[in-house]
């Protein structure tokens, strides 16, 4: 089976990570986040992926390749601007079968495709979504399905005064026919799948699918911290969780590391930790990061190449490739630190900060 996966947006909530790499391939636990995707699809017979790209599309190709890297055939499609979620699929109309799935690129879940499709056949739908329980639809397309399985209607982005009845939301999973894309506005056009395709299919074979299971959607740096710490407690379904969990929590490498490493935690090749460092739980350190004399790491990712000075605090934070961070600082509260970010000594990041690739802090120079 075929899917297509929309992966053009700029993923801007989920800057600086997304500054210069985009949303599908920051690196998530130990693979480009969009790996994740690819293992559920190919779980659920999924072979050929079509990935519909516009921002930063070289970016993709250069990591994911051909897809022989991870057991699927790749193609790309690149639109020369940006055309929203509608006018991705219309774009992509020549690549496509008869029956395909369309995934939102963002999105880290293990539901079951198979079942959906099952009931996409039963229902004879044209559009099959898949259907998940929030606790604040607003932020999502609030659906409203029928006891027949049918939507009586899509919502996107509610308002709060409109959701007091359901919390089910669209999980960015559909099951198309082709034939829906011939009443779309013609290729080339701005539309969005949500606002302008769903609306108008209800009642004209749009159904729902109540999906069980995990479901995140990762483009804020809350959840994307969620999703790293899921992956590391094995709350999603996904083979570094299955593997952590054969490790007894803690992926080292080979030959291992000095200084305290608390479960879960995945360390990557060539980490330097000083044997008066304490890391973990929820951590995740990308290759080569080096951590300082009596340093303290929890609940954080630091990312490949970045190194942390002594005494340096850094609780619930991202920090990205080749930050160096000096000694005696404190970093929390959701902070994200992009690619080469320099930080001297004695500086306390807080309260969602987020710093933009390469710039420098001098010494002391924010406090709270
Ligand atoms: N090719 C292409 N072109 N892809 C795009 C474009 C575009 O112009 N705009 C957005 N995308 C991709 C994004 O990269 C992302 O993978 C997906 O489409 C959804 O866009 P988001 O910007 O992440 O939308 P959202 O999270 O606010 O809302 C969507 O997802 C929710 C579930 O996570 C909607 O589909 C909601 O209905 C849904 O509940
Ligand atoms: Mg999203």
């Amino acid at each position: 089976m075929q899917a297509l996966i929309l992966a053009g947006g700029q993923g801007t909530r989920l800057r600086p990570l997304t500054s210069q790499v985009p949303k599908p391939v920051v690196p998530l636990v130990e693979q480009p986040f969009i790996g994740y995707m690819f293992e559920w699809l190919r779980g659920h017979g999924v072979d050929d992926v079509i990935m519909s790209c516009g921002f930063l599309a070289d970016g993709v190709r250069a990591v994911l390749g051909d897809g022989s890297g991870f057991g699927i055939r790749l193609r790309y499609v690149e639109e020369p601007e940006p055309l929203g979620t509608g006018g991705a699929l219309k774009f992509a109309e020549e690549l496509l079968d008869e029956r395909f799935f369309m995934l939102n690129g963002d999105v880290l879940t293990d539901i079951d495709l198979t079942a959906q499709l099952a009931q996409h056949e039963r229902t004879g739908a044209r559009a099959t979504l898949a259907l998940i329980g929030v606790d604040d639809p607003s932020a999502y397309g609030l659906v409203r399905r029928r006891p027949d399985h049918s939507v009586g209607e899509f919502l996107e982005k509610p308002g709060a005064d409109q959701v007091l009845d359901t919390n089910l939301i669209n999980a960015g999973a559909y099951i198309m026919e082709r034939e829906v894309l011939a009443d779309m506005a013609p290729a080339g056009t701005n539309s969005s799948i949500e606002r302008d395709v769903f609306p108008r299919l209800v009642d004209h074979g749009l159904f729902g699918y109540e999906a069980t299971g995990y479901w995140l959607d990762i483009g804020t740096p809350r959840r994307y911290l969620q999703g790293t710490y899921d992956i590391l407690e094995g709350k999603v379904i996904t083979n570094v969780g299955a593997r952590l969990a054969d490790a007894g929590m803690r992926l080292l490498p080979n030959g291992g590391v000095q200084g305290r490493v608390a479960a879960p935690a995945l360390i990557s090749e060539g980490c330097q930790i000083a044997p008066s460092a304490s890391i973990g739980g929820r951590v995740v350190l990308g290759r080569g990061v080096r951590i300082g004399a009596g340093a303290r790491v929890e609940d954080s990712v630091v990312l490949e190449g970045a190194v942390i000075g002594a005494r340096t605090q850094i609780r619930g934070a991202i920090i990205g490739p080749d930050v160096v961070i000096g000694d005696r600082c404190h970093v929390d509260g959701e902070v994200v630190l992009g690619a080469g970010v320099r930080v001297g000594n004695d500086n306390v990041l807080t309260a969602g900060a987020r710093i933009f690739p390469g710039v420098s802090l001098p010494d002391g120079a924010i406090k709270f």
